[in-house]
């Protein structure tokens, strides 16, 4: 499936981006928001788009190909901290987190439980760390904090005993199934959400040290931001959405305030749209401005 960009209109509309202005994409992906954002600021040459992921930097190089954007293969946390050290600034940031459809897709990049492959899990395929270590590698306490705290997994204990138990576990379907196994009776038959979603997703953000990007990047773009520049943050994940949500008010609040919280809830997709993009469902945007001083 091509990846359909989410809140498009919602990130436009708070991004509000101006003939002229400079933009930083720190995951771009396929470049769905980066192309239509550099249409209207009709300025290619101040853009800079950042992945990961090397098969999302090959598509960005083809689909500029004819544009001077600035295609950088980088986490964003390296990528924001070199820009900084360049004295880099941006009118508009746009951070749209979490994976992509090709990677979910793409069997062998091990993100889908329903995909037979190697337990992988990397954006970055250059990265040492894969799930299929974390997996046999972690004792039963590490397993449980990470199925607890990032998957938010009630039962974390209780299937961390269980991949132990049968260490060595080497594909997607074997964990699937072992964690299947452990589930109460209500996850069986037609129950749409599988038992694993939560225990794929934990390791995926351990994996990929997802919340550590995003908790050490929020400062930085705001470094990143010229005076009156908006950064957009779409999350997947209540744990990322609280991170830049309690930044947006430590940084908005009293005489000191440097941000200007542009959404006071979060965005979330609307019905038509998450009928047409189910990436959309757990979508949630927050949108902030700096204060010009
Ligand atoms: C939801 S997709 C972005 C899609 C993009 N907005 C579009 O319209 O095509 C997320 C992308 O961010 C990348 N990504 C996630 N975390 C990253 C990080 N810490 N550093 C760099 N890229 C990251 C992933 O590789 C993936 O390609």
């Amino acid at each position: 499936m091509p990846h359909i960009p989410v809140l498009l209109l919602e990130v436009v509309h708070h991004l509000s981006p101006q003939k002229g202005e400079s933009y930083l994409d720190v995951t771009a992906g396929y470049g769905g928001h980066a192309e239509a954002i550099i249409n209207l600021t009709n300025c290619p040459e101040k853009a800079v788009l950042v992945d990961r992921d090397q098969n999302a930097v090959s598509h960005l190089k083809d689909r500029f190909h004819n544009v001077a954007v600035e295609v950088r293969k980088s986490a964003f946390l390296e990528a924001s901290q070199k820009l900084v050290a360049e004295n880099a600034q941006f009118d508009l940031i746009l951070a749209d987190l979490g994976v992509s459809s090709p990677q979910l897709d793409q069997a062998e990049r091990g993100f889908s439980l329903a995909k037979e492959a190697s337990l992988d899990m990397r954006m970055d395929q250059s990265q040492e760390l894969t799930a299929l270590e974390l997996v046999n590698t972690l004792n039963q306490e590490e397993l449980t904090k990470i199925l607890r705290d990032l998957g938010e997994e009630p039962r974390a204990q209780r299937i961390a005993s269980a991949i132990i138990a049968h260490k060595p576990v080497a594909t997607t379907t074997e964990l699937a199934a072992i964690v299947a196994q452990t589930a109460p009776r209500q996850y069986s038959g037609r129950k749409r959400i599988h038992p694993a979603t939560k225990v794929f997703q934990a390791l995926r953000i351990a994996v990929n040290s997802e919340l550590t990007q995003l908790e050490l990047s929020l400062p930085l773009w705001e470094k990143l931001l010229a005076p009156g520049g908006r950064l957009a943050v779409i999350t997947f994940h209540s744990l990322e959405d609280r991170l830049v949500k309690s930044y947006f008010k430590e940084q908005a609040g009293g005489y000191t305030a440097t941000l200007n919280i542009l959404t006071k809830r979060p965005i979330t997709g609307s019905e038509h749209e998450i009928a047409i993009n189910p990436r959309a469902r757990s979508a949630k945007l927050r949108a902030a401005a700096k204060i010009k001083k």
